[in-house]
């Protein structure tokens, strides 16, 4: 098995060598696995003038997994956009038409005080966004800044669906759920778009082949208050690109901090990008204060989704259950008086439950 292991920027070198240092133990125990590393995001930009340059695609189409860290930094944030960080990961999930992404938010039960929400609301939560990641206002045409007749700038993006992109998301979520408690809520707004409409309306035909899962939809801003009003409403989440970004990152603070949510990017092959949901965090970069088990749980859902290992999958999510009850905290998810552990005490701490 061959994994591409795209580090980045920020804290994603940090907590990569978190998750390789989980990958080591694999080897060792006689996992037959090959990591090859390459640049991607603003490194690559300093040092191949390219976000995703040429050799990073090739060894990705390549290899049977690739596991991602994050990209950007504030450096890059006035660069032209093409060569932004962020361009290169959006070009590499289009390239790979990793268009089913999914981003489980699960409250670890040592975790639920952490959260800013009362215990009681997330003690328990385990939902499952799948979000569109390939189409969207994210690369709809036309698209950019320019001046109108009248000499004012406007700036244009375009929110675009075609139908067979909504119907193989819309699989995705029935399956997910039909995996899960068979319960799937579909987030539009078909109020006030036209896109998010024929969203609606492909999702109702392709429930069709799924009756057994319960189908319900939502408009999008009731869907951001009841995430945090009531999530255990929730099972499985589908949605659009744009709303699914912004759902994920407060459907991760349920769970009490960003640090915790991995994801996973999949094309029909089975191809897979393996990745937190949190970006770069270059405000706490170089500290070695980054939480690590976002990273190290997106290799356990590499393990479940494109290696076909589940039982690997399941010993890392049990190791990483099992230092949180030894009561070992990230800055991020330790509460007052709680004693704070490195990057790699966390990872380390991992390996020892995974070995023991
Ligand atoms: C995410 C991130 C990315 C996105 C950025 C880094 C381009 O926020 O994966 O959620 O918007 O998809
Ligand atoms: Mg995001």
């Amino acid at each position: 098995m061959k994994i591409a292991v795209l580090a980045g920027d920020g804290i994603g070198p940090e907590i990569v060598a978190e998750a390789l240092k989980v990958l080591a133990l694999f080897k060792s125990e006689g996992l037959d696995i090959e990591t090859t590393a390459a640049d991607v995001g603003g490194i690559a930009v300093d040092h191949h003038g390219d976000p995703l340059p040429e050799a990073t695609l090739k060894l990705c189409q390549m290899s049977d997994a690739i596991l991602f860290g994050s990209i950007g930094g504030p450096q890059y944030d006035t660069l032209p956009r093409e060569l932004r960080p962020e361009r290169g990961l959006l070009r590499l999930r289009k390239e790979l038409d990793l268009f089913a992404n999914l981003r489980p938010a699960r409250v670890f039960p040592q975790l639920s005080g952490a959260s800013t929400l009362k215990p009681e609301v997330v003690a328990g939560l385990d939902i499952m966004i799948v979000r569109e990641l390939t189409g969207d206002i994210y690369f709809g045409h036309p698209r950019g800044i320019a001046v109108n007749a009248a000499g004012l700038r406007v700036g244009t993006n375009t929110m675009v669906y075609d139908e067979e992109e909504i119907r193989r998301v819309a699989h995705w979520g029935f399956q997910a759920a039909r995996a899960r408690r068979r319960e799937l809520c579909s987030v539009d707004k078909m109020n006030v778009l036209e896109a998010t409409q024929l969203w609606r309306d492909v999702v109702v035909e392709v429930s069709a082949e799924y009756p057994d899962v319960k189908l319900t939809h939502m408009l999008v801003d009731n869907a951001a208050m009841q995430l945090v009003r009531n999530p255990k409403q929730f099972d499985v989440i589908v949605t659009g690109n744009l709303f699914g970004d912004i759902l994920s990152d407060e459907a991760s603070m349920l769970t009490g901090s960003i640090g915790m949510l991995p994801s996973a990017s999949l094309n029909a092959a089975g191809l897979g990008l393996f990745e937190p949901i949190h970006g770069s965090a270059p405000d706490i970069a170089g500290r070695g204060i980054a939480n690590p088990l976002a990273q190290i749980l997106s290799l356990a859902m590499m393990f479940q989704y494109s290696l076909r290992r589940a039982d690997l999958a399941q010993r890392v999510e049990r190791a990483v259950e099992g230092v949180l009850e030894q009561g070992l905290r990230t800055a991020d998810i330790a509460t007052k008086g709680e004693t704070v552990s490195s990057t790699s005490e966390m990872g380390d701490a991992v390996v020892a439950a995974l070995r023991a």
